[in-house]
């Protein structure tokens, strides 16, 4: 058994990404600043707890990331895989985004991806490789209204994933971002009006948004090193084709 780290695994994509992988066969080390999220969770996995161990942290810690890193050399299981789903965001127009809502999201989004893995990287060496996967946007990609503190993070983070992949492909780990378009997670349940809904299904040509499993299942693909073994340095969107689309009328 190899075991990965998740973090925002308490909530949404993170939450269903853990628990497809703990289905998979994974030991998964659930990371959450939300502790009752995490404590649920762990009662959900009814007799598979041994596939799990939560762990409640904030990834703008560092020393609490420090500290998980120790902890992940001596699993029982060696870890393989990283997933930074850990993040926030806020729908608000640029006129009207402060330099403390740009820092906060900044902070969580780019830092604490960055610090989780820089930390857990070495682990990844030791044990002979693996695979590193961020949660970016489609909000990195394309220039949607009022994600301007949002978007820039994830671009920010989409250009970290190329520029991991190169580093550390000496060390046979390889890094890849998901974009994921609109998902049907407590994040978009607070941030999504309905108007903001509507403009989704009119420029999504699936006219629907996606559930957290989708997202899930493409990230069990890039961090199995059987199915995407030459796959480093992408970024795939699980959009419904928002990406791609031009004309739609
Ligand atoms: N839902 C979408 O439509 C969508 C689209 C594109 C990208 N994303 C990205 O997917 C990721 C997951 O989003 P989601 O929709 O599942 O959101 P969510 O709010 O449902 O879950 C996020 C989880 O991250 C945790 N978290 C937040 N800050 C943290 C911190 N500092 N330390 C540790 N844990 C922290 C929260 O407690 C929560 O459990 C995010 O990075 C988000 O930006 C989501």
């Amino acid at each position: 058994m190899r075991s990965v780290v998740v973090t925002g695994a308490g909530s949404g994509i993170g939450l269903s990404t853990t628990e497809l992988l703990v289905d998979a066969g994974w030991h998964v080390v659930a990371a959450d600043r939300d502790a009752d999220a995490l404590a649920r969770l762990d009662e959900k996995m009814g007799n598979r707890t041994a596939m799990l161990t939560p762990v409640a942290l904030d990834v703008t810690d560092e020393a609490a990331v420090a500290r998980l890193a120790d902890q992940c050399h001596s699993l029982a299981a060696p870890l393989a895989a990283l997933v930074n789903s850990a993040g926030i965001a806020a729908n608000v127009r640029f006129a009207d985004t402060t330099t403390d809502m740009l820092r906060r999201i900044y902070e969580v989004n780019v830092v604490g991806a960055f610090a989780l893995s820089q930390a857990l990287a070495p682990v990844l060496h030791e044990n002979g490789g693996g695979s590193i996967v961020h949660i970016a946007s489609v909000s990195g990609i394309k220039g949607n209204l009022g994600r301007s503190a949002y978007g820039a993070s994830k671009g920010a983070l989409i250009t970290l994933t190329k520029i991991m992949a190169v580093e550390l492909a000496d060390d046979l780990i390889r890094v890849n971002a998901i974009a994921p378009g609109p998902i049907e997670t407590p994040m978009v349940k607070e941030n999504h009006t309905a108007t903001t809904r509507e403009e989704w299904h009119r420029t999504v040509p699936m006219r629907r948004y996606g559930r957290p499993e989708e997202i899930a299942s493409a990230v069990a693909f890039l961090i199995d090193d059987r199915q995407s073994s030459y796959i480093t340095g992408q970024i795939l969107a699980v959009d419904g084709g928002f990406t791609a689309a031009g004309l739609m009328a």
